[in-house]
């Protein structure tokens, strides 16, 4: 059976119909569920009510499911590796205080950012399953880099055209005074450096590649100029005329392409229960530059 595709928004963003992910899906479907993702960036497959299990089963048709490195905190299921909790309950059942260290760790996906850009080949994309969705807020919001890079303005284009920018999973805790990674977990991850225009390795289109929650140096800039020049950038980037905001029903899957969207979700009441599981696809290309 062939699948629909219907855009959500003009830049960005698009629904999947006629996929069921508790059944193994053919190859022919997975081909066109590839290009429906390679020319929306952002796809929804709305009801899926798949377990843990099926989600990963589901994510490697597409690559490797990464294992996410950082153990101290308990994102990381610990009855599926590769599932990433992206939750305020844990999986005892207990709701989660904003002040818990996981808690105050996640709250850095408020601000702009692409996922694992601090591996030397970051992912290539991933899929957040809505368990428990929130009404209060916690939307998901995304961005086309690809039209971002096209229309930067020459001031802002002239001080990334090859240039690079470091990745260091570590800011992360810097930025939102959550305990830092141990010894071993940085050891795991030392800072790595991409460049800031990048060539997508399926369309071949130019795209800026920054992720505000790791850069934490830019090329031949001082500290001060280098984290306000990524301010910038991400600051243009967020305008509704590039954005997808998706707002979640229960058991919508959202699959998205880490190497040319940013994403952000918006806050929300804390008392409410939020229950997301992701899995992350490991990148098999190095960041090509521009
Ligand atoms: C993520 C993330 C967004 C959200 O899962 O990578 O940034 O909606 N979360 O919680
Ligand atoms: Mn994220």
């Amino acid at each position: 059976m062939a699948i629909t595709v219907k855009p959500r928004h003009p830049a960005l963003g698009a629904e999947i119909r006629g996929v069921d992910m508790t059944k193994p899906v053919d190859a022919e479907t997975i081909r066109q569920v590839h290009d429906a993702w390679m020319k929306h960036l952002v796809v929804v497959f709305p009801d899926q009510q798949i377990t843990d299990q099926q989600h990963v089963v589901f994510t490697r048709n597409f690559g490797e499911a990464e294992i996410f490195h950082q153990t101290s905190l308990h994102l990381r299921s610990d009855r599926v590796r590769e599932i990433f909790l992206v939750s305020n309950v844990d999986e005892q059942n207990h709701l989660l205080p904003p002040s818990e260290p996981g808690q105050k760790q996640l709250s850095s996906s408020q601000q702009w950012h692409t996922d694992s850009s601090y591996r030397p080949l970051p992912s290539m994309g991933s899929l957040l399953h809505g368990i428990e969705i929130s009404r209060t807020g916690g939307i998901t919001q995304f961005i086309n880099m690809y039209m971002v890079y096209d229309e930067l303005p020459e001031s802002l284009r002239k001080q990334i055209e090859g240039r690079k920018a470091r990745h260091d999973f570590s800011m992360l805790s810097r930025l939102v005074g959550s305990p830092p990674p141990t010894a071993e977990e940085k050891a795991a991850m030392p800072p790595v450096w991409h460049p800031l225009v990048r060539k997508h390795p399926v369309t071949g289109r130019k795209c800026l590649y920054i992720s505000s929650i790791y850069n934490d140096a830019v090329e031949g800039l001082e500290d001060g100029p280098a984290r306000r020049l990524i301010e910038e950038l991400s600051t243009f980037a967020a305008q509704p005329k590039y954005m997808y905001r998706h707002e979640w029903e229960p058991h919508d899957v959202l699959m998205w392409d880490n190497r040319c969207t940013v994403h952000a979700v918006t806050p929300h009441d804390p008392n409410e229960r939020r229950v997301m599981h992701r899995t992350t696809i490991v990148g098999r290309d190095p960041v090509m530059a521009a």
